[in-house]
């Protein structure tokens, strides 16, 4: 310890330098490249910005055409991979599904994995952007017992994802421009979030010089718990079991108890200390969705608002500086979309994909690049001998 720092979950170490994602907790501002995320929300794609995110610079027309035709040509996913989602129980976990299946990429498309060189890792980039729509859309049909759906080149990014999720052969699916808007806008608020803790597995994985879609397979495993991506499926989960708002103040009081384990899921975040910019932004987001498709007087999002204001007033969440994160709202906007409970947590990670490829890039082209090896603090027993089994 004289030498070493002992910091449990990495609240004060920095792993890494990076130029990607700002963040300043204090204030409430989240940057891309420099670009304030609510400008970019407002006037930019999510494709532009995926584009802002790998390269540095938002692209001027030729290269936004060039971009976006690279990630269209790549969406299409082996055909062999339909044999590994019919291995799968047919009450699988979509997010057990990605994990799987985007780690058996490496299988697949072991061409181009040269960590070292700079147009695999490009390739690399445009393959696991397009792909993991085409995966996500396979293992939600998969859940629901439906057939897949193959990609429609020209569809733009999200109206491509809702037409493979919610397309069936028996009749025509026109997909709604505000869903795909929305979707949209909701991945760019997704897109990055620095060294949270699906971005640190994927660049600790990453810094062994493992294959990149094995590096993208453990940043959606950790993804999946309910502290990180999971948290929008436990918020709606969480509403289910409120119930009514009339039974928000006994819920309030289980979560101020600690002997409880319960917590309000949206609330809370380990950078953001004043507010989450997101979250705002997705709030807006929520009222015109549901505005739009006739749901505003829906009682999940009473009962959302209702929890936010109470706890917005309450000391026990003043007092430890708790504020709505970006996933409170965004489950109601994907349920009101028709997106199910269980798909919530894979929408994430079709859109933190980008900021996990950029990150493993940036790491990967570092030639000062070492491998991650934290120390630790060992409490077990000293040093001594072994005693033969008979006489144990
Ligand atoms: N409900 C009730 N109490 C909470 C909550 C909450 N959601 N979050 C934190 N606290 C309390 C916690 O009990 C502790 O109290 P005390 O000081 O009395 O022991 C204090 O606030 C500090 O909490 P912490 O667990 O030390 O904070 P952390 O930075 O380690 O955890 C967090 C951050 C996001 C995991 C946590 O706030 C949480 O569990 N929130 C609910 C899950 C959630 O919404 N996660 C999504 C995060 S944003 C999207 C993403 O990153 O994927």
């Amino acid at each position: 310890l004289d030498v070493f720092t002992y910091d449990p979950g990495f609240s004060s170490t920095c792993s890494t330098k990076s130029a990607i994602t700002y963040i300043d907790g204090d204030k409430g501002v989240l940057l891309y490249r420099g670009y304030p995320v609510a400008q970019l929300a407002e006037h930019c794609s999510f494709i532009e910005v995926a584009y802002l995110i790998l390269n540095g610079e938002l692209p001027n027309k030729d290269q936004l055409a060039a971009f976006d035709m690279n990630i269209r040509k790549h969406t299409m996913i082996n055909e062999n991979l339909k044999g590994f989602f019919g291995g799968f129980n047919y009450d699988a976990h979509p997010m057990a599904m990605l994990t799987g299946i985007v780690g058996s990429l490496s299988a697949f498309y072991h061409d181009t994995t040269n960590n070292k060189d700079a147009r695999h890792r490009e390739i690399f980039a445009h393959r696991m952007i397009a792909k993991i729509p085409t995966i996500a859309a396979a293992a939600y049909k998969k859940y629901y017992g439906q057939p897949f759906v193959y990609p429609q080149n020209h569809l733009d990014y999200c109206s491509n994802l809702l037409h493979m999720m919610f397309a069936v052969p028996a009749e025509p699916y026109h997909v709604d421009p505000i869903a795909a808007k929305a979707l949209d806008v909701l991945f760019i608020l997704h897109a990055d979030h620095e060294q949270n803790a699906s971005t640190s597995t994927v660049r600790m994985a990453g810094s062994t010089g493992t294959n990149p879609y094995a590096a993208i397979a453990s940043g959606i495993a950790a993804l999946w718990g309910p502290a990180h991506g999971g948290a929008n499926e436990a918020v709606l989960k969480m509403l289910e079991e409120i119930g009514d708002v009339k039974n928000v103040p006994a819920f309030m009081a289980k979560v101020k108890d600690k002997t409880s384990g319960v917590r309000l899921m949206g609330f809370g975040h380990r950078v953001y200390k004043n507010f989450d910019p997101r979250a705002t932004i997705i709030r807006e987001q929520c009222h015109k969705v549901l505005k739009h498709l006739g749901k505003d007087s829906d009682p999940q999002l009473e009962l959302a608002m209702k929890l936010e204001e109470i706890a917005l007033s309450d000391d026990y969440f003043k007092a430890r500086s708790l504020y709505p994160n970006v996933d409170f709202y965004s489950g109601i906007i994907y349920k009101a979309l028709g997106i199910p409970v269980n798909m919530f947590t894979p929408m994430f990670a079709i859109a933190r994909t980008v900021g996990w490829v950029a990150h493993w890039i940036e790491m990967v082209a570092d030639p000062t690049m070492r491998i991650a090896r934290p120390r630790q603090v060992y409490t077990g027993a000293g040093d001594r001998n072994v005693t033969p089994i008979a006489q144990r």
